[in-house]
């Protein structure tokens, strides 16, 4: 038995929802602890693509419980939306919970944080659009509107009508946006609000209770450790804590109650949205990653940008969310390059670094270090033990272990579940008995 965070160990679109999707196989409760609709899981089962942006990668076993926490914030449309989906593809929601303190997306936070991003220009983030921005503000600033007030209609009317006032000069004397109904709003969300109820809970107490009965919980971090609000490369960075620490928060359990962080990493690098990024890559090698990673976001179908693995960023993400092991996806759109590069360490001002600056400047003034390893060049979608890759591919790995000084895990080599090398099943295995000091296999 065991409770497992899975977290981002980039910018995000990892491919956390593979992983996630094949460890619920073994969770009884899968717990989305942070972020919005900003995220977006593509699982591909039995050939059945399934793009999740709220609703846990776990709903798609039929036995799995799956929660959406207290520090998400929810956007009552889309979740909706998403349910209806999944309710068409025969997929039961009955056992999908929504934490009661859970902050809710309303129209001016969308509205607000696409005006706010037209209005920065060139200075602008790259949000999703979605409002997750204004919604983590307004929770912030104590104006925000949770579940639970969606849930007590008069409660609601006497926010809103407050809220919605104030937003309404905003968006008129700011941005020249025509105002908000508070009827209208309201009537929206009071129907939201009766379709919601069934799944409303106390979900920190429901957790708890999830452990005590030592039950397998699974928590499904979103987005990646780079755009962790406090901790990623701060200002082009999500609202929310990503950082397995923010699981915890999110989630509203203690940190003793954890038993394993698994980290999960592209075999390179991608980003969405503005922002330093060292190892970015610009022209045909950029194209060739995009084109073959299909590198293009779940929720807003943004190009992603697209770079050599950075070791510095892995090992800051090891370190800042106590990694036990990793993950490796997408290893596979690495194997037609005749060779590959991994940034070992950054050049700042004429010096070498081989930390995270927390400083943005000096992140966007770090030049990358490269070392260089021999291709493959050839497949390895159909690799499912680590004998069947070959040995350069297998070097490749060895080399991003003992760089980062964490074992590797699993090893995924395409979108569907079987595409996929458990190294070591990281929830009921012997942590790390197949593994040596490096997270490859001890020799015989
Ligand atoms: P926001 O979360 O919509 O406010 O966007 C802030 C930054 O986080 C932007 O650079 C987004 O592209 C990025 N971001 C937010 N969610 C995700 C995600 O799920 N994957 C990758 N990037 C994300």
């Amino acid at each position: 038995m065991a409770n497992v965070i899975v977290i981002g160990a980039q910018w995000g679109d990892e491919g956390k929802g593979k992983i996630t999707d094949l460890l619920s196989r073994s969770a009884d409760v899968v717990v989305r602890p942070q972020g919005g609709v900003n995220a977006g899981h593509t699982i591909v089962v039995k050939g059945q693509t399934f793009k999740l942006h709220l609703i846990p990668s776990g709903i798609l076993y039929p036995e799995t419980e799956c929660i959406i926490g207290s520090g998400t914030v929810i956007d009552p449309q889309i979740l909706l939306e998403e349910m209806d989906q999944l309710a068409a593809l025969n997929v039961s929601v009955e056992r999908l919970y929504i934490s009661q303190t859970a902050h809710v997306t309303m129209p001016y936070h969308r509205l607000l944080d696409q005006a706010s991003e037209e209005k920065r220009g060139e200075h602008k983030i790259g949000t999703t659009g979605r409002g997750i921005g204004p919604t983590y503000a307004d929770k912030s600033e104590r104006t925000g509107i949770r579940v639970v007030d969606l849930m007590e209609p008069e409660t609601l009317e006497k926010k809103l009508a407050w809220t919605i006032n104030n937003k309404n000069v905003i968006l008129d004397k700011l941005y020249e946006l025509p105002p908000l109904d508070v009827e209208a709003v309201m009537a929206d969300y009071l129907a939201y609000a009766e379709r919601l109820r069934p799944h409303v809970v106390d979900s920190s107490l429901k957790i708890y209770e999830a452990i005590k009965a030592r039950k397998n919980i699974l928590f499904e971090g979103a987005q990646g450790t780079l755009l962790d609000l406090d901790h990623g490369t701060y200002p082009y960075v999500t609202s929310s804590n990503p950082i397995a620490g923010g699981a915890c928060v999110g989630a509203g359990i203690g940190p003793t109650m954890i038993d394993r962080v698994i980290g999960v990493a592209k075999a390179y690098t991608t980003r969405v949205g503005e922002g330093p990024f060292p190892t970015e890559l610009i022209g045909a090698l950029n194209q060739h990653l995009c084109d073959r990673g299909a590198e293009f976001g779940t929720t807003t179908g943004r190009r992603r940008r697209c770079g050599w693995f950075d070791g510095v960023i892995g090992r800051y993400a090891v370190r800042i969310n106590g990694l036990d092991c990793l993950a490796i996806t997408k290893l596979d759109v690495l194997d037609e390059l005749e060779e590959i590069k991994v940034c070992v360490a950054y050049e700042l001002d004429g010096a070498t670094c081989d930390h995270f600056p927390g400083n943005a400047a000096q992140f966007a003034r770090c030049r990358p270090l490269y070392e260089t390893l021999p291709g493959w060049q050839r497949s390895t979608a159909h690799c499912r033990t680590l004998e069947d890759l070959p040995q350069k591919a297998l070097d490749y790995l060895k080399f991003l272990a003992e760089l980062m000084e964490v074992p590797i895990a699993i090893v995924s080599l395409g979108a569907s579940r079987d595409q996929t090398i458990i190294v070591e099943d990281p929830i009921h295995g012997p942590k790390r008995a197949l593994l040596d000091a490096t997270g490859l296999p001890v020799e015989t």
